[in-house]
């Protein structure tokens, strides 16, 4: 029998989760269906209810509710627990189990797809909404030599910072909270913009010389070309958009689900040339 999947969220109608889940079952042999579910704003949790009592086994779920997801979730494993975000849920005998794999599918895609290791790097994080909370803890796993959040509104980057200090040693310098204008002074061999800015064409105001000799610059929005990702290249680095980390993340989702994992470049590769 054919399982049931879907990517809910609100809105959700330009997804691409349901092409690359297509091409992962394809590859894989997996019988499986998914599918876009709309949620009203108000209703996330009756609305994914109804789709695991009519028979549904796992969900993606995307903007905004991946906290109401969290709230939802009987149990949290790995990064979910402190990301207090959940991009996937699996239901196990009754229970809805969170994960939260969009941290995985950054670090994937940049150690992986573009063999760029993040131990020993100076990291710099921009932003502190929950696109920042998800990838905090994978982040840190790959043990940078220190990762620097940067947010217009501190207050908002310094509780963040305190919610991961018990991590904090991951980092050989340890993690902090900067305003813009004191990054003016200091170099990054990895620059991520976990904003939204790009989604309305706007920029972080980052000084020019954060980039160090050889840096990789790297936006989580994907499908277009912002104004991060010029001013990245204007100054050398090397500017990359988050498709890898979408295919990524959703890899990962499909491991939690099947148990098998899908081989990703191809995946990649077809995205990049329908954009
Ligand atoms: P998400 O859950 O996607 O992270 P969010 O919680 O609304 O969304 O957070 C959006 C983030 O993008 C915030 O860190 C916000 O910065 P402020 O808290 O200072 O507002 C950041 N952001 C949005 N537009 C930005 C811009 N033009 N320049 C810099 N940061 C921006």
């Amino acid at each position: 029998m054919t399982d049931r999947y879907a990517v809910i969220g609100n809105p959700v109608k330009h997804s691409q989760s349901p092409l690359i889940h297509a091409e992962f079952a394809r590859q894989t042999g997996e019988d499986i269906s998914y599918e876009k579910l709309l949620a009203p704003l108000d209703a996330f949790e009756e609305t994914a209810r109804q789709f695991f009592s009519n028979g549904g086994r796992g969900l993606n779920i995307t903007l905004p509710f991946k906290r109401k997801a969290w709230d939802m979730a009987h149990s949290h494993v790995g990064s979910a627990l402190d990301a207090e975000a959940v991009n996937t849920i699996v239901l196990n005998a009754d229970q809805l189990i969170g994960y939260n794999t969009d941290g995985l599918g950054l670090v994937t895609d940049i150690e992986r797809n573009l063999g760029f290791s993040i131990a020993g790097k100076r990291v710099l994080l921009m932003g502190a909404g929950g696109a920042t909370y998800g990838v905090m803890h994978p982040l840190l796993e790959r043990r940078p030599e220190k990762l620097v959040v940067a947010n217009r509104a501190l207050d908002k980057a310094v509780s963040l910072v305190k919610h991961f200090q018990k991590f904090k040693a991951f980092a050989r310098d340890g993690i902090s909270a900067a305003p813009y204008q004191d990054l003016a002074t200091h170099q990054f061999d990895l620059v991520i913009n976990a904003t939204s800015a790009g989604l309305s064409g706007e920029m972080p105001p980052l000084p020019q010389g954060v980039f160090a000799l050889g840096a990789l610059a790297y936006d989580m929005v994907y499908g277009r070309d912002t104004p991060f990702l010029k001013f990245a290249r204007l100054h050398d680095a090397r500017a990359v958009d988050g498709l890898g980390m979408l295919v990524e993340q959703a890899a990962a989702s499909f491991l939690i689900w099947r148990g098998v994992r899908p081989q990703t470049t191809p995946v990649i590769a077809k995205l990049r040339s329908m954009t």
